[in-house]
């Protein structure tokens, strides 16, 4: 029986997980735009593609104003701050902060005529809004399907240029296991790829333990190492309870990956600071 899908991003879009991951897929891409050969990115657990901050969803915890809403009006952002906050402020029409662009919105924002994306999303409701949203764009496709499982029927990309996001909710523990063989199943069919996973920082044994069995399963498979960037924000409340923050891994990152993020993440941490002991950092294996 497939699990009830009980995750809607929409509460969650824009939060301090959301400006982690997006400011890193944002600078893969750029930094994959560099060459003129086109590439290919998959995004497993696409959600969406977009989401209003202002209705139901967003309005309930405004998780978003501890997150983009707190870099959205500052005029002092280092460069690739700067450069994702840009993207944000086009998905607004150059407006109020009033919305705020899913992976797919911002890959789909960097993507150039000779690229690719491929997206799939399994809850009917965000599928179908992602499809007419972005479904019939050039170089795009939308499937309504679980991404896991798909995942190889898009590998490798023509061009052996690209990224794969794995970012599952994480609602049902099988997501810790299945995001490892997805990474593993990404390498063994297109050993180039970046891969960025995403993961939650919680006080969960199966989230603590995931951060290394990437690193070991990355060591032994990616051509060019990991990185692995890290922002605690938050305190757990008395039950143990809460997302301190997220992980950002990379496999084979792009080798000006680490310099550009080392001096940006204690620096955002400290923007997007909930309580008193917030920190950024990042690290990489000695191949990245
Ligand atoms: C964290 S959200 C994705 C957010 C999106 N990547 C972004 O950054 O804007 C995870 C999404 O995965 C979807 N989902 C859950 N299990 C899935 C599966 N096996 N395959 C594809 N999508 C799935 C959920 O419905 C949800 O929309």
């Amino acid at each position: 029986m497939r699990p009830m899908l009980a995750y809607r991003h929409g509460f969650h879009a824009g939060n301090h997980a959301d400006v982690l991951k997006h400011l890193v897929l944002a600078e893969i891409l750029t930094y994959l735009n560099a060459k003129d050969k086109g590439w290919r990115c998959v995004d497993t657990h696409a959600g969406a593609g977009g989401y209003s901050l202002v209705g139901v969803q967003a309005g309930k915890r405004r998780e978003f104003e501890q997150g983009i809403g707190r870099l959205y009006g500052r005029h002092d952002l280092p460069a690739p701050l700067s450069a994702y906050v840009e993207l944000v402020r086009r998905f607004n029409g150059g407006g109020a902060l009033r919305q705020y662009p899913g992976s797919p919105a911002i890959a789909h924002m960097l993507m150039r005529p000779q690229d690719q994306l491929r997206l799939f999303e399994l809850h009917p409701t965000d599928a179908g809004i992602l499809a007419s949203y972005l479904g019939a764009e050039p170089g795009v496709q939308v499937r309504s399907a679980d991404g896991f499982a798909a995942l190889k029927s898009v590998l490798p990309p023509p061009t052996r240029r690209g990224v794969v996001l794995i970012d599952p909710p994480y609602e049902i523990k099988t997501d810790y296991a299945r995001a490892l063989a997805a990474l593993r199943e990404t390498l063994a069919r297109f050993a180039e790829a970046v891969v960025i996973v995403w993961l939650p920082q919680l006080q969960l044994v199966e989230a603590a333990r995931l951060p290394q069995r990437l690193k070991a399963s990355a060591d032994a498979h990616a051509k060019k190492g990991w990185l692995h960037a890290r922002l605690t924000v938050a305190e757990a409340d008395a039950h143990g309870f809460g997302m301190l923050g997220s992980h950002v891994f990379v496999a084979n990152p792009p080798h000006t990956l680490h310099a550009t993020l080392a001096p940006l993440l204690p620096w955002l941490a400290a923007a997007l600071a909930q309580f008193g002991g917030a920190r950024g950092s990042v690290e990489r294996s000695r191949a990245a």
